[in-house]
């Protein structure tokens, strides 16, 4: 068997969750293998509304093992008050989540640097969810992080006071002010809970759950405009968020990959600072954002918007080897009469479809295609407008990806299935 991957190629927020919920009832198991809490994934399932951070998207199907790989990075605070969230509406968490024991933890001390890291930026900020990512990754990287094997070892107490005891002494080249106290209680206690949870050698149990036959997705956070390589460096996170990442961040080679599911917005958003090409800061930029309903599901705050990016979505294609497309927020066009997507960039004077190297500092203009929305036909079996019909086609042939699932709604149901612009069951 092989692992199919399912990710953004945006900056993220393109409807993850959704998707993976939905398709979940497919596989045996749903991994995430990069990112942490600054991830924010809705699904919506039978009417109520669940946002999750750490959690992979499968939770909520009974037959579901949940894996959090070793490239994600873990909050203990926010994964148990998802977990007590989740178990409250009655959902076996435990039963259905097993934590790679290799994966990195955020300590409280992460997040106040990140906090301080942030307000020293001023106007230059990342925009980060201030949840402790890049401290995280930088202290993987430095080889000084705590993993979550490492909470079962005797001298965990001391490698954390080590850590915590650094950290101190590095925010004092910030001039911040912090309240570690009550964050380093609930977190401890957050840790002693953690321990309970089922601990796996995850590269082990991964090739395991393959030899035996088992359908494994593995699910993508962030999108790959964040990617920390290939993003809008440095206005990305700090985590490979393309597919190629899920060898890294499960424990398995390229050859075990199988699909790659890539999603995109109909329109495009991004939250946080840093360029976007096709950004609206009109009022048709203020309506999609009512209209689709545009705030962060991790922060709160407004996403930006504008239409769908054709160059940065060819880019996100060939470097995540996507294989099949789905569009998501469809139904959020048709409260306009027309809409646009941006065809090609220009700058230097020039026509391009190519990211330049520094995205930041280059003045892009875009050419826009123009396309009308289908108003109030009925999409259904032997009904598809020829306005998606053309819609379908145009982003095909762009992209020479094919378009297969289209999403109409925040719930789970509301997704259709097509083949070459046709309905299929
Ligand atoms: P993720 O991070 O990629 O999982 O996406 P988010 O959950 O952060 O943001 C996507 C938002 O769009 C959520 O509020 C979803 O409930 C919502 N959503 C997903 N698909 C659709 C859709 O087709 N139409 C509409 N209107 N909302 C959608
Ligand atoms: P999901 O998985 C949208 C953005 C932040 C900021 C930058 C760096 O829900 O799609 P970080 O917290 O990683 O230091 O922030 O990346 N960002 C996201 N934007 N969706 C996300 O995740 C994001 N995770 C991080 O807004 O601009
Ligand atoms: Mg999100």
């Amino acid at each position: 068997m092989k692992v199919d991957v399912i990710l953004g190629l945006q900056w993220g927020d393109e409807g993850k969750g959704k998707i993976v919920d939905f398709l979940a009832d497919k596989y045996e198991i749903i991994a995430r293998f990069q990112g942490g809490p600054n991830a924010g994934h809705t699904l919506v399932i039978n009417g109520t509304k669940r946002v999750l951070h750490t959690i992979p998207s499968g939770i909520f199907r009974e037959g579901c093992m949940n894996l959090i790989g070793n490239g994600v990075v873990i909050d203990p605070i926010t994964l148990l008050k998802e977990i007590n969230t989740l178990k409250a509406d009655g959902i076996p968490v435990e039963d259905r989540l097993i934590i790679a024991k290799r994966a990195n933890l955020i300590l409280p001390t992460h997040k106040i640097l990140d906090a301080a890291s942030e307000t020293s930026k001023g106007n230059a900020k990342i925009g980060s969810t201030l949840k402790g990512i890049g401290p995280t990754y930088m202290d993987k990287t430095g080889r000084n992080g705590l993993r979550i094997g490492d909470i079962l070892d005797d001298d965990f107490m001391t490698k954390y006071e080590l850590l915590k005891n650094k950290h101190l002494s590095l925010i004092q080249i910030y001039q911040y002010d912090f309240e570690l106290e009550d964050m380093e209680k609930e977190w401890l206690s957050a840790i002693t809970e953690l321990k309970k949870l089922k601990l796996v050698e995850s590269t082990y149990y991964i090739q395991d759950q393959l030899k035996n036959g088992k359908r494994i997705l593995a699910e993508g956070a962030q999108g790959t405009m964040l990617d920390i390589d290939f993003g809008t460096y440095p206005f990305v996170t700090s985590s490979n968020t393309i597919s190629a990442a899920v060898c890294t961040g499960l424990g398995i080679s390229p050859k075990e990959i199988g699909e790659v599911i890539g999603i995109t917005k109909a329109y495009c958003t991004r939250v946080g600072s840093g360029p976007f090409p096709s950004e609206l800061n009109d009022e048709i930029g203020e309506k999609l954002r009512t209209i689709g309903k545009e705030f962060g599901a991790t922060t709160g705050r407004p996403r930006r918007c504008g239409w769908m990016d054709i160059p940065a979505l060819k880019y996100a294609c060939f470097l995540n080897g996507v294989t099949s497309l789905v569009i998501t927020k469809m139904d959020c066009l048709q409260a306009f009469d027309t809409f646009s997507v941006a065809e090609k960039y220009v700058y230097n004077g020039k026509e391009s479809d190519e990211l330049p190297f520094d995205l930041c500092k280059t003045e892009i203009t875009t050419i826009l295609k123009d396309f009308p929305t289908w108003g109030n036909q009925e999409i259904s079996g032997n009904n598809v407008p020829n306005e998606i019909k053309t819609f379908i086609s145009f982003v095909e042939k762009s992209l020479n990806v094919p378009v297969e699932w289209m999403s109409f709604g925040p719930e789970r149901e509301k997704l259709i299935h097509f083949r070459a612009g046709e309905i299929i069951a």
